[in-house]
């Protein structure tokens, strides 16, 4: 059976190119980077190498990029990390979105029912997007830290992330973004673009490495350590350095950074398509929005360049997911971690979508190996797989 991949926002397959330049560190560079013998300072070398040239990409201070095991981790690190810093200044506010990832909504959950710490979650439009009206209202004296994303995995939103973050800036409050989703398929041009002082990244959505991230912390913030041993990572994160990772993730940030991995011109037209497909269908609603105009303008600032979510009235998420997987199409209901678990999806809760639907969401996530052909098959599987899980639902 053919295999057709549309799940690039769960992950992205390796580049040959990247894997060729991790090979190494898997087998003749294995030195430990902190012994103080030849073989770990080769280690050591390459390691500050790295960080160099993640910097020099990024456009800040190698002190200021600290390399983590994902998205996840990086995520963990700065909102803990950042929340406990700022409470021993006697602030205990933190402000976020309901649309985040589990990786960041679930900290926030945490630091509530566990250290004593007061939440504002955002409003949300009916497309997933927070107004920066709504976080002036939202800051207080002791508000410590704010986490937006820079986009929404689900939907492909992106966020007004230079305008939240300037507000913050202007008040002295600490301003965090997960970028996981934003790196590698929108243009970039430096670090300081998105107005935060922390920002998160993983190597696996632009055809890097799993198990690989980083965190941006700007100069002079050190946030307290989740991870604690040595003083590896400048005090912010203990643990041998897993270089190969490393270097996957530096050679993944240098080639699909600057110019994205996600050709938006090359995409545009395949999205297109199935954004008219899924208008045609009877039933069903695309949930990847403008806020202002209903079309699909899929070269829009405030979308992904590769994403399209819907729901699907009369079925649900696991059965259409099935259905496609029968005919080789690998789409996914929103975040890979909760694929498999029949809750509905809190972003489309979030944004004002009933329960039932919710909980009939389908994404597409394309890429760079998605052809013409592919979306032909779609077009031919999509309404007959919706038709039998009605069918199926009805008996
Ligand atoms: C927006 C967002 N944040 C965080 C993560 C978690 O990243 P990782 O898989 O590297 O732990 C993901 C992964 O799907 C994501 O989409």
């Amino acid at each position: 059976m053919r295999s057709i991949y549309f799940d690039y926002n769960a992950t992205t397959p390796l580049d040959p190119v990247v894997r060729a330049a991790m090979l190494p560190f898997l087998d003749e560079v294995f030195g430990n980077p902190s012994s103080v013998h030849h073989v770990g300072r080769r280690a050591r070398a390459l390691l500050d190498d790295a960080r160099d040239r993640v910097a020099q990409v990024w456009r800040a201070k190698p002190s200021e990029v600290v390399f983590t095991s994902g998205g996840t981790e990086s995520n963990n690190l700065a909102i803990f990390g950042a929340a406990r810093l700022c409470a021993r200044a006697g602030k205990r506010h933190l402000v976020t979105s309901p649309v985040e990832h589990h990786a960041v909504l679930h900290c926030f959950r945490y630091l509530e029912k566990h250290e004593g710490f007061a939440v504002t979650y955002l409003p949300v439009d009916a497309a997933g997007r927070v107004a920066p009206d709504d976080l002036a209202r939202a800051l207080r004296p002791d508000t410590a830290l704010v986490s937006v994303q820079a986009a929404n995995n689900e939907t492909g939103a992106v966020q007004p992330v230079a305008e939240l973050g300037a507000l913050c800036r202007a008040r002295g409050v600490l301003f965090h973004t997960d970028a996981v989703q934003w790196f590698g398929k929108l243009p970039f041009a430096d670090i300081g673009q998105f107005n935060a002082v922390l920002v998160s990244v993983c190597s696996h959505k632009f055809h890097g490495p799993k198990g690989a991230g980083a965190l941006f912390i700007r100069s002079p913030l050190l946030p307290d350590p989740i991870l604690f041993g040595g003083g590896h990572e400048n005090e912010r994160r203990a643990g041998t350095e897993n270089l190969a990772a490393i270097i996957g993730f530096t050679e993944a940030t240098e080639r699909f950074v600057r110019e994205p991995a996600f050709d938006a011109v090359k995409l545009a037209p395949l999205l297109q398509r199935l954004g008219a497909l899924v208008d045609s269908l009877e039933g069903v609603q695309r949930r990847t929005l403008l806020s202002t105009n209903p079309k699909l303008e899929t070269r829009n600032p405030e979308l992904l360049p590769n994403t399209l979510a819907f729901t699907v009235a009369g079925a649900d998420s696991i059965a259409l997911l099935a259905g496609l997987d029968l005919e080789g199409i690998c789409a996914s209901s929103g975040s890979a971690c909760s694929a498999g678990s029949l809750e509905p999806s809190h972003v489309m809760l979030a944004m004002g979508v009933e329960p039932k639907l919710a909980n009939a969401l389908v994404r597409l996530s394309i890429g760079r190996q998605t052809t013409l052909e592919e979306i032909a098959e779609v077009e031919r599987a999509l309404p007959l797989v919706i038709g039998r899980v009605r069918g199926g639902h009805r008996r």
